[in-house]
């Protein structure tokens, strides 16, 4: 069987084109906030991505840098500045936050017509409810992505490992709107091969470099692989890529898979804040 390539890059290229004739069209450039609390160095990777991204599409990007020992209160004042600020259609607060930060109460407070992740307890509630607005962009970029390459989720048994709200949670979730029967498989799963092997859609965002390994995959399964672990000066993702591609059907590499598609996911979400601020006003 020969497999397919998921190109995770040229097919965000594709919405970067057609996003930057929209935001041409537009009287005001779209504004995307970034709040970065501390000195995540996987998160400054990310944000610096993002900012170039918006950039590109002609979107401006507003960088908060707050130190690592700041307080909830100061994290809290940054996040009602970005409520206010009328250039400032979307924002995302980069995860993970220092410890002494507590993460839900952030989330909480970002407006949810701003959140341009998606992550507010109202929009994720929303998706659980059906509603599909402000979608949080990985699990939104994987979806775009098997549609790029029309793969049909319906029927098919997909396979989620992990479990957090970024990633898998929303994805399982989608899938299963989609007519996918799904499993979550998570740290305390007592067989995770049984599970994967059963699998005709692998979606694998642990975290743990090479954890899904050619004999945990069935022959013709489609695997997305959302995992990104640091490996001296190479990104390695959770999938055995080398050896796993001989056995899927589709599959992503990492890097150059579902990485760009949540970039530009996270562009067409500030979109989506930029026209619901029109109504609005
Ligand atoms: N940390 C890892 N992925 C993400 C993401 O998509 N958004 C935010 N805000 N933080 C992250």
């Amino acid at each position: 069987m020969t497999v397919v390539i998921l190109d995770g890059k040229a097919t965000a290229e594709k919405i970067i084109s057609a996003l930057k004739v929209k935001v041409s069209a537009l009287r005001k450039k779209p504004g995307l906030g970034i709040v970065t609390v501390g000195n995540d160095s996987s998160s400054e990777i990310y944000v610096s991505g993002k900012v170039r991204a918006c950039e590109r599409v002609g979107m401006t990007a507003k960088r908060i840098v707050l130190d690592e020992d700041s307080t909830q209160d100061d994290v809290m004042n940054a996040i009602d500045d970005l409520n206010q600020d009328r250039n400032v259609h979307g924002y995302i607060v980069q995860l993970p936050l220092p410890k002494q930060i507590d993460a839900s109460l952030v989330l909480d407070g970002i407006l949810p017509h701003k959140d341009a992740d998606g992550f507010s307890p109202i929009n994720m509630g929303n998706m659980m409810a059906g509603k599909n607005v402000l979608l949080p962009a990985t699990p939104k970029g994987i979806i775009r992505l098997l549609d790029e390459y029309k793969i049909d989720v319906s029927g098919k048994h997909a396979v989620v490992v992990g479990r957090s709200n970024i990633v898998g949670k929303p994805i399982a979730l989608l899938l299963q709107q989609r007519n996918a029967t799904v499993t979550m498989c998570h740290s305390m799963t007592k067989d995770l091969k049984k599970m994967t092997k059963q699998a005709d859609i692998i979606v694998s965002a642990a975290g743990k470099a090479g954890i899904i390994k050619a004999n945990m995959v069935k022959k013709g399964a489609v695997v997305i692989d959302v995992g990104i672990s640091k490996e001296g000066d190479t990104i390695q993702g959770d999938v055995d890529f080398e050896k796993v591609k001989k056995i899927a059907s589709y599959i992503t590499p990492v890097p150059g898979g579902v990485g760009p598609m949540t970039v530009v996911m996270l562009l067409e979400n500030t979109l989506e804040c930029y026209n619901m601020s029109n109504m609005i006003d």
